[in-house]
């Protein structure tokens, strides 16, 4: 019998019981506190303020014009994606997750990896103190021809270049660290090294590579112009899922600030409380090229593996498409503020 995207819900609760509730609203409220776990770090503030900063928006609807069939693909690291979201790096299927359902992480990492792919999408891998949780991803990757971007921690340069060939000879299409994670608790937990990157070490690990170099986690638009000089591909303006640092504001509230600073001269990805293809719209119209989702996926992946993973991403291209037909946008390029409602 073919899943729906129902029954994968109601099987992730039922698998995920005691590790995440799968609320009917992911934005963080009943999980704060919970890292390891779902939730956001101390008082979940991050996470939460990355659901309400996109929710503080509403959509302009315009149905007088003649776009019926819109274009969603675009370009991301050369290779054409049917819709612009791809599925974040979600890892640590033991520490977070405590196997859950018995999905170990190998599992986790081809549910993303391989429900992306089949979605027409990418899928990016995520790096731990546990080497077990690289090795998955990078074996999911190879399913996958490469398919897909691996985001190592900002551990000492030398670690990160073996880490970056490592994924080359998995054929990833892109690599780069999560430099927030320069302060995540389990990882200072296990005595793991990981430190903030100056721009000059930033462009040896570009240098170091000839695959596009991606700068996840940054939240200002020093940093971003930062990263510019540094000569990445991308950056994500992400806060980790608000998983980092506690008391952010949500990605949403600075992502049209750090737009007007690198938007052309740089790869715009954006990820944290993003639940549909509206709100997919509204990272777009603030000035993300593309946009990734991390937890309600990674909640895919317990109720229906990568096949969970593709009928939850085909729902949020569903709904993008519908709300570019609503808003008038024939194509990704075409949309900007005008979908906004502005008062
Ligand atoms: C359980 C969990 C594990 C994560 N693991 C990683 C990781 O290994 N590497 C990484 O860069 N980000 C990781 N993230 C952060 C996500 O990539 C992403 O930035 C965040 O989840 C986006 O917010 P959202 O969950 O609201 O969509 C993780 C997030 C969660 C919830």
């Amino acid at each position: 019998m073919k899943m729906d995207l129902k029954e994968v819900l109601n099987r992730a609760r039922e698998n995920l019981k005691g590790v995440c509730r799968v609320c009917r609203d992911c934005d963080g409220v009943v999980c704060a506190g919970e890292v390891p776990g779902m939730g956001g770090i101390g008082t979940g503030t991050g996470f939460k303020n990355n659901v309400l900063a996109l929710r503080k928006y509403q959509l302009n609807m315009r149905t007088v014009h003649s776009v019926v069939e819109p274009d969603l693909s675009c370009e991301v690291f050369g290779v054409k994606l049917e819709f612009p979201v791809l599925a974040a790096p979600v890892a640590g299927a033991k520490l977070n997750f405590s196997n859950a359902g018995g999905l170990t992480e190998p599992d986790l990492a081809w549910a993303m990896v391989g429900g992306a792919y089949q979605a027409g999408t990418l899928g990016m891998i995520g790096h731990a103190p546990d080497p077990f949780v690289y090795k998955s991803g990078l074996e999911a990757l190879e399913r996958v021809d490469g398919h897909g971007v691996a985001i190592i921690k900002p551990m000492p340069d030398q670690d990160i270049k073996e880490a970056i060939q490592e994924a080359e000879e998995a054929g990833a299409l892109a690599v780069g660290i999560d430099i927030d994670s320069a302060g995540l608790i389990n990882m200072r937990r296990a005595g793991y090294p990981a430190e903030p990157k100056s721009v000059d070490s930033l462009r040896e690990l570009v240098n170091s590579t000839s695959l596009p170099f991606v700068l996840k986690g940054l939240m200002t638009p020093d940093d971003a112009a930062l990263a510019v000089q540094a000569g990445v591909s991308a950056i994500v303006i992400s806060n980790h899922g608000g998983r980092c640092l506690d008391h952010t504001p949500g990605t949403a509230d600075v992502l049209p600030s750090i737009a007007a600073e690198v938007k052309g001269k740089i790869t715009i990805l954006f990820d944290g409380g993003v639940r549909s293809g509206f709100d997919v719209l509204k990272a777009l119209a603030l000035g993300a090229d593309a946009v990734m989702i991390g937890r309600p996926l990674s909640i895919a992946a317990f109720g229906g593996g990568a096949e969970g993973v593709r009928l939850q991403l085909e729902q949020y291209k569903d709904e993008l498409e519908a709300a570019m037909i609503l808003t008038g946008c024939p194509s990704i390029e075409s949309i900007g503020r005008r979908v906004l409602w502005e008062g």
